[in-house]
């Protein structure tokens, strides 16, 4: 039987579509703010596997030994902009967080890492933003890495924009140094005891010294990259 008044089973029902609605437009919204990332990222990945390739067929030895990008994901974006007491609107996460797009480069030898980093940021479409060089001035923990963040302008249909991509460039041993420190660090959370915090330094360094010691060894055999 009609009445005015519908059915709760109805208005269950009606509420749902709604949610469903707005999540859908959430979501499409989301996607659509993170697809300049995805395309930045792109960009750079494919500059990366350029350089890589072109010096292999050059025969001076490829000095990339593996890259990995990566797109941030909702929850570490929003985890990130609470920290960092940055509102959850798209604008201020836009100017505020620098990071959305990121690229792990890990080379063989230190002075590889100045080399793609030169190649990189001298190309005419990448726009170096920030410069933060670790491995000159390593952290008070030991990490050590080069950290770039370059804008590369992404050709949309009507506008073209300017994709931040944070660029880190690191060696084998720095970046081995960095993953396990990551894991001892988060399995202690929230506090590493005293000793060892000096410990993992200690072990930066060691690795540190293992850099040196390979790029000799790869200079007094090879002479120096041409
Ligand atoms: P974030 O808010 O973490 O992005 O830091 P930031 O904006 O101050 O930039 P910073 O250049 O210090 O670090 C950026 C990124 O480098 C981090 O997100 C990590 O991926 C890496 N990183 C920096 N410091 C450390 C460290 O001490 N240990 C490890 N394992 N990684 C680090
Ligand atoms: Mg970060």
């Amino acid at each position: 039987m009609m009445t005015d008044h519908p059915e709760p089973g109805q208005i269950v029902h009606r509420d749902a579509d709604a949610a469903a609605l707005v999540l859908a437009h959430q979501y499409a919204d989301l996607n659509h703010f993170m697809m300049v990332y995805k395309f930045g990222l792109a960009e750079i990945n494919t500059k990366i596997s350029i350089l890589a390739e072109e010096l292999t067929h050059r025969g001076r030895g490829n000095p990339i030994e593996h890259v990995s990008p990566r797109l941030k994901t909702p929850a570490s974006l929003t985890a990130k902009a609470r920290r960092l007491g940055c509102p959850l609107t798209y604008d201020d996460l836009r100017s505020r967080i620098r990071d959305i797009a990121g690229i792990r480069i890990v080379c063989s030898f230190t002075s590889d890492v100045y080399t793609v980093a030169d190649m990189l940021t001298r190309q005419p479409d990448v726009n170096l933003v920030v410069k933060k060089d670790y491995i000159a001035k390593p952290k008070p923990n030991g990490y050590r890495s080069l950290h770039l963040i370059v804008e590369v302008p992404v050709f949309m249909s009507d506008r073209v924009v300017a994709v931040p991509v944070e660029v880190q460039i690191r060696t084998v041993a720095m970046d081995f140094w960095a993953s396990l420190e990551h894991k001892i660090y988060y399995k202690h959370d929230p506090e590493v005891p005293a000793a060892l915090r000096a410990e993992l330094a200690e072990a930066a360094e060691d690795a540190a010294r293992l850099d040196q010691r390979m790029e000799r060894l790869h200079r007094e055999i090879h002479g120096p990259r041409r």
